[in-house]
This record gives C-alpha cells, structure tokens and sequence, in this order.
C-alpha cells in the first residue's frame, strides 16, 4: 500500500517533469537523446528539426494538400525518416516514453493532411516513412512486399517489368503512399473485376503500441481485420504490405470521351447512372465533371469526361457499349489499345509521350489548395437533380467532381468482411473537390463555403442514415476528435458514415490492442472508456481527501 502510493507519486513527478521539459528545444535534446541511444546510424540523415534547412523542403515534398502548408498551420516539432524497420521501433518507444503525438507519414496524399499537421495544436513529430520503399514482385507465387513509403506507381511498374499478365487492383493517382492508401480501402480502375487493394491483401508488418513488429500470425485476425480499410493512424504503424497479384491481359482499351450541356450531358449521365454498376466487370468507366468553355467563346459550360479501362480489346469494348450504353456513342477512333502499365499512366492523367519510368519518381504532380467530399449513390439522380449540381457548378471557379461505378466484385464482398462497407447496393461514389490558387489561400472561405452548400443539397439524391463516405477521402466537416482524448459517442458520427456496423468492432479491436491511445489523431478509432481508470481515479481522489 504505502510503496504503491509511494511510487504513484514518484510516476506523477516523472509525468509532470516530463510536460514542463516538452517546451520545444529540450523536447528535441531529449528525443535525440532517447533515439540516439537506440539506433546505429548517424541521426544526422534522418532527424530534422524546425531550424534545420532540409526541414521545410522535406516537410513539403510529398505534401500533397497545399492548404495545409500554409505558415499558419502548426508544424511538427520535428521530422525523423527512419532508415530501418528497428528506427520506426525506436521512433514509438522514444514518443512514448516522452509522451508526445507521433503521426506517421507514408504517401502524404491525407485530404485534411493529418500525416504532417495537427489541427489540435499540440506538439508532434513526424514519422516520415519515405526511405522504406523497397518492393519485391514473386510472380511465381503471385504476390508482393511493397514497403509502406513505396508509391502505387512504384509498386504498378516493379510488377510490370516482371511480368505483363500481373497486376494489383489499387489507386489511379500514381503517386498515393502505398502505407496510407490500403489502410483506406485503396480502390482504382480494376475495382469492378477485382475488389480493392484491402480486398487483396495477404500480409502485413506493422508495429503496434508497445513498439513490436508482428505479422498476419502474431497480430492475429481481429487487428488484420482492422488494418485493412479501418483508416490509417488508429492501430500502429505499418512497415509493409504483402499483396496478392491479379490477372491483367496482355492489351487492355482506355477512352476518354467528353460531352457538354450542349451535348446533351443531362440525359447521358442519367443513363450513366442505371448501367454503370451493371456493365461487365472488365469496364470500368467513371465520369469527372468539370467546368469550362462550352461552343461558343466565353460561354462557360458543364461537361462530363467518361475515362474508362476495358481488360480486353477494342473489339469486344465496342460490342458491350453498343449494347449497353450506346447513348454515350462511342467510337473505335476514340479507343486505344495498350499494355496494363501504360493505362495506368493514361488514367493517371499522363500524356502518351511520357515513359513509364516516371512512375518511379514517387513524385506526385497534382498539388494544389483543395476542400474534398464524397457520397454514395443508390438509386439514380433523376435529371431535374442533376440540373441543379450543374447550376452550383456555374458558380464556382474550379469545381471538380468524380463519379465511380460500383457493381461487380464490388457487390459480391460482404459489408463486414474488411472494415470498408460500401458494397452491394452502392451504384457508385461522388467525391466533390473545390480547387483554389495562390490569390485566394489565405482566404479560402468562399471555395470552402460552395463545397458544404453543394454537400447539403445533394443530401436528398445520396445514402442515408448514415450518410456515407469514404475514409481515404478524409473529411474534418465530419467531426473530429479532441487532443489526447476520444469519445465514442462522438466519433460514432463519423465512424459510422466510414464504417458503418464495422465501426464498433473497430473500437473493440482499438481497445484491445492500444488501451492507451497512443496512436491517434483527429479521427482516429476511440478506446472504450477504461474500467479500470474510472476506478484508479476514485481511488486517487478519496485518498487525496482522506
Ligand atoms: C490526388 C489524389 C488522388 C487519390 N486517388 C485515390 C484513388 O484513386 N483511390 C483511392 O482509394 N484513394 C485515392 N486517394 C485518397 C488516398 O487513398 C488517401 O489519401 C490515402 O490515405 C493516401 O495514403 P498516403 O500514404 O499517400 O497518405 P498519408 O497522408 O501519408 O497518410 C494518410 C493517413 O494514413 C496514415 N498513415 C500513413 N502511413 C501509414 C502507415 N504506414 N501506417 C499506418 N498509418 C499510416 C496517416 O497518418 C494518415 O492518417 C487520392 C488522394 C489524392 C490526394
Ligand atoms: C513549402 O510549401 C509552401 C506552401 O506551398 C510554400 O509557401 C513554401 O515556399 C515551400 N517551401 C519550400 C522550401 O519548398
Ligand atoms: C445484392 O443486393 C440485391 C438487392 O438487394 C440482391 O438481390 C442480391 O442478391 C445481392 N447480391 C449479393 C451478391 O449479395
């Protein structure tokens, strides 16, 4: 009794001691100090504090939303980029040990950039994930070992110089982190065929909360369940995935055609709507509206863009589309046929001109100031609907929006077989972007303002109770999380829009495996109130009193 109170007293001095070091110089001695006495290498490469020159251009380098690079954004205290699986250990034990936020970076593709900022405004470091990138393609086992910094362009290109049959079904942006992106989800054009990257998952090693590296045996099936769709930054850190490979033909067929209002955009997409789910699972074709000149000069207009892959040849796409979907006219001059690889940079947005080896810059090409949102959609959007999105378009400068097809393998995973539960029902997903320039970045209220009126109208056309959306497209208008704390009920809002039913197992799985909540951030999955805290606390207060 006496030693134990003793002791209790002794741990709280540590605690209090440890809050009044963490103004931010000595914090960093003291981290230095902590990873210096765990790791062999020269900390030289791999720690950046504020004041160093390399911090900024590292900070920023795969950065993806520039809103949240702005100077009036908190920054981390410090950047380290481990060079070993037992760096990233040492990078837990040391946070842990002096009690301060870690967030861990991986792609840097985060809508609201929760790998590198913190909207709390409390202090954190940066485990920035970049040099663990190696990939290693066994077609022969038909499976690969992506690192978690390698990018999906990275891991699309090792698999192709292998072998022109594999692929892997995951994003189209080539440059998202392959450590972020599947912890999401990870959908892309192969979806239909394929399901998700997290379908496709066979492996993984992560590090948990107490700093060990465990694997699909010794995690055991509840946390792999959870790594696989749950979110990134709630469960431990992952170091790499292993992926199963799927077929791909040696030719597939992409086409990009475009049709304004003029062009009769209204009755296209309403048509788009009722087949787009239900088309062969070899198409996959998904429609990016945008804004510009229409016919005439001046004149600004809507127009979708349907950006389709096809697993086959041109032949056989022109037979579905006739049957199917001939409202969209599609021509064989409007087709071409490929390797796997370069539709991969077609639908990435990449002129022909460019080689593929870009695909190994793991630089992403698309930055810019953005607000995001999404939806899913189960029954068509009558027209008079539509004309109203088109009308909000007409308002805004640079308004962007990206309808996906669901349908096929998509359908035929259950809701709770990875924590991603938008399946079958689901016709397809909206994702809203509103982009902004330099002029407007210390400002962008206007931009932020039309995105959630847009989001509020388009609540009659879209899932309900809950509303849905998609985690990988992180949305902060949602809720979020308050420092060091999280509330159930609180983040039940979001949780379920992202997970729907899988969000309480979620929760117990987080309980189980980081009672401490050491990995968290804005929406990070909440513990379950402690029983035991409540109880230590009563006991504290009563001899306080006593
Ligand atoms: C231009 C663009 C295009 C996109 N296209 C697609 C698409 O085609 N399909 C799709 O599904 N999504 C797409 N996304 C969304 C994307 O999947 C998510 O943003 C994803 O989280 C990015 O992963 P990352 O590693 O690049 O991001 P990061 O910003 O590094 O991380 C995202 C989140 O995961 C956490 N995290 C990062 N690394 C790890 C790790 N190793 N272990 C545990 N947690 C980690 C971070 O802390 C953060 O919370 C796109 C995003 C952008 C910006
Ligand atoms: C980092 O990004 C911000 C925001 O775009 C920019 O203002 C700044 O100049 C960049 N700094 C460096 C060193 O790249
Ligand atoms: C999908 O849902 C429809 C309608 O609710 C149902 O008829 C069908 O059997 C379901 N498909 C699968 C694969 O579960």
């Amino acid at each position: 009794m006496e030693s134990s109170s003793t002791s209790t007293i002794i741990s709280l001095l540590v605690i209090l001691l440890s809050f009044s070091l963490a103004s931010s110089d000595s914090f960093q001695d003291n981290f230095y100090k902590c990873l210096n006495s765990q790791i062999s290498v020269p900390l030289s490469n791999c720690f950046y504090t504020p004041n160093n020159p390399s911090f900024t251009p590292l900070l920023n380098s795969s950065a993806q939303n520039l809103r949240c690079l702005l100077p009036s954004v908190p920054k981390p205290e410090l950047i380290f980029t481990p060079l070993t699986e037992s760096d990233v250990q040492s990078a837990v034990i040391c946070s842990k040990q002096l009690n301060i936020q870690l967030k861990v970076r991986s792609g840097g593709h985060d809508y609201e950039g929760l790998s590198y900022i913190s909207e709390t405004g409390t202090p954190f470091v940066v485990v920035d994930l970049s040099k663990l990138r190696s990939v290693s393609v066994d077609i022969e086992g038909n499976n690969a070992w992506v690192e978690a910094g390698a990018t999906v362009g990275e891991l699309y290109y090792r698999i192709a110089e292998k072998s022109k049959i594999h692929g892997y079904p995951a994003g189209l942006c080539s440059s998202l982190g392959i450590g972020g992106h599947i912890t999401g989800g990870a959908y892309g054009s192969m979806m239909r065929k394929y399901g998700l990257g997290a379908d496709n998952v066979l492996d993984a090693r992560i590090i948990d909360a107490n700093g060990n590296i465990l694997d699909r045996e010794s995690m055991g099936e509840d946390l792999f369940w959870a790594i696989r769709g749950g979110g990134g930054g709630s469960f431990g850190i992952i170091l790499a995935w292993k992926v199963k490979l799927v077929p791909v033909p040696e030719t597939v067929t992409v086409f990009t055609v475009t049709k304004t209002l003029e062009q009769g955009a209204t009755k296209i997409l309403y048509k788009w709507q009722q087949v787009a789910d239900k088309l062969d699972e070899d198409l996959f074709i998904r429609v990016i509206t945008q804004t510009g000149d229409g016919a005439k000069k001046g004149v600004r207009t809507v127009s979708n863009s349907y950006n389709a892959l096809f697993l086959g040849g041109v032949d056989r796409l022109l037979q579905i589309m006739a049957e199917s979907f001939p409202e969209l006219g599609l021509q064989r001059k409007d087709c071409v046929e490929m390797s796997w690889l370069e539709s991969v940079l077609y639908i990435a947005g990449y002129p022909s001109s460019v080689p593929p080896e870009i695909l190994l810059q793991g630089k992403s090409t698309f930055k810019n100031y953005f607000k995001a949102k999404s939806d899913f959609v189960k029954e068509p959007i009558p027209e008079s609907g539509l004309e109203g999105i088109w009308k909000r378009f007409l308002e805004e400068d640079t308004p962007l929006m990206i309808w996906n097809p669901y349908g096929g393998m998509m359908s035929k995973i259950s809701e709770s077989d990875i924590p991603f539960p938008h399946r079958n029902g689901t016709l397809f997903k909206i994702q809203y972007v509103t982009i902004w320039g330099d002029a407007d970045k210390a400002s962008p209220g206007r931009h932020v303002e039309w995105i959630r009126k847009l989001y509020n109208y388009m609540s009659t056309y879209v899932s309900k109770f809950p509303r849905e959306a998609y985690v990988n497209y992180r949305d902060l208008d949602l809720g979020m999380n308050k420092y060091g704390s999280t509330d159930f009920v609180q983040a039940s809002v979001w949780g379920s829009k992202y997970f729907k039913n899988n969000f309480n197992r979620l929760v117990r799985i987080k309980t189980k495996v980081d009672p401490d909540n050491f990995f968290r951030h804005e929406q990070s999955i909440p513990t379950l109130p402690k029983e035991g805290k409540q109880r230590r606390r009563r006991g504290r207060r009563s001899h306080h009193q006593g």
